[in-house]
């Protein structure tokens, strides 16, 4: 697909949107199914090296109380998982990348492979980490690695992010590459409606996702955070409903650009609209990640305002029901739900 004819889509509204919505949702049924595969999602530490300009938890907000689940709460969370036939779980925390922390991680990924008998899969979300942790990792039992480019323009990058070497474009591509390198499937993704982004650089995104051979993304729409620096750009931003829509469009896109990887309904969009991941879930995505960390530390996990699902998920099963019906999926259960596109390149 040529990139005008990427800018014409993103752009379309109305009727001629629901056929791309159409196409989107024709396309992701024929070729990975009509599935929808859940990630039980543990936010295990809210510590955070990083000083990203638009993130809640970045290390200077001094507002956020920092924790740390103890490893009780965090495999309790991931016995819930397992024992409700999620598949997998992914883990998340801020960026660390001191000995201890990566003992921890390997810890605990070991503890989950033998708590399920081998069959829970794992994918991690804990940043830019070098070769030997990534390998030590992997060796343990994680198989999937979601690190998002948060855009594909350089100098976007360098306007969201503090000009320092930690925050560097070329190290996340290096560490995007690493992932490949080590056997990981890998997972990227974008924020949509960033201050200074254009639908251009959205175009470049997908055709980045393309060229990186990606198996697994997750998008959603940037959501400002009151005590971030990127606030003060809160002028230059499209209202939420235009980026909730760019958004869906982004999906649908990127479903028929790569028909075979995974596209994540994530909890942004939920942030936007209530029925903002299964909506997504109608125009390309197939799998979604319900928050099981340990509610007393979900507020403290608020990379932007308004994220939702802080409170006990009252209700679970109906929700689920809710979720078959309305968007006409499966569950499935007890399935890892690997990228069929990392299947196919292993072969
Ligand atoms: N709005 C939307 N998404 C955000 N993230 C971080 N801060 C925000 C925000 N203000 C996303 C980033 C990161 C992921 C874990 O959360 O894309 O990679």
């Amino acid at each position: 697909m040529e990139k005008t004819k990427i800018i014409e889509l993103l752009q379309l509204r109305g009727e001629e949107r629901n056929v791309l919505f159409g196409e989107a949702s024709k396309v992701k049924d024929e070729i990975v199914g009509r599935k929808v595969y859940f990630r039980g999602l543990v936010e295990i530490s809210n510590i955070c090296s990083k000083d990203c300009l638009y993130c809640g938890i970045r290390k200077s907000n001094d507002k956020v109380i920092r924790y740390n689940a103890s490893d009780e709460e965090i495999l309790s969370a991931c016995r819930f998982a397992w024992e409700n036939g999620f598949g997998s779980v992914v883990l998340q925390s801020g960026e660390l990348t001191s000995p201890a922390f990566v003992r921890r991680v390997d810890y605990i990924l070991k503890q989950i492979k033998k708590l399920s008998g081998n069959e829970l899969g794992i994918t991690l979300s804990c940043g830019e980490q070098t070769r030997e942790t990534l390998r030590r990792w992997f060796d343990s039992g994680a198989h999937r690695y979601l690190l998002r480019i948060e855009t594909s323009n350089n100098d976007l990058y360098n306007k969201i992010h503090p000009k320092t070497k930690k925050h560097s474009f070329e190290k996340r591509i290096e560490a995007l590459n690493l992932l490949r390198d080590e056997g990981y499937q890998l997972g990227t993704g974008v924020m949509i409606g960033l201050p200074f982004q254009t639908v251009e650089d959205l175009a470049d995104d997908l055709l980045f996702f393309k060229k990186m051979d990606i198996d697994m993304c997750g998008m959603g729409p940037y959501i400002e955070h009151k005590h971030t620096p990127l606030f003060e750009y809160g002028n230059l931003l499209k209202p939420k409903h235009e980026r909730f829509d760019l958004a869906l469009n982004m999906i649908a896109v990127l479903r028929l650009l790569m028909p075979d990887i995974n596209i994540a309904a994530t909890t942004a969009l939920q942030a936007i609209d209530t029925a903002g991941r299964e909506k997504a879930l109608t125009v390309g995505a197939n799998v979604i990640m319900p928050n099981l960390t340990p509610c007393k530390y979900r507020k403290d996990y608020l990379l932007y305002e308004g994220k939702p699902n802080l409170d006990e998920d009252a209700g679970f099963n109906n929700y689920i029901k809710t979720l078959a019906e309305y968007t006409g999926n499966k569950i499935g259960y007890n399935e890892w739900g690997d990228s069929l596109h990392f299947q196919k390149n292993k072969k």
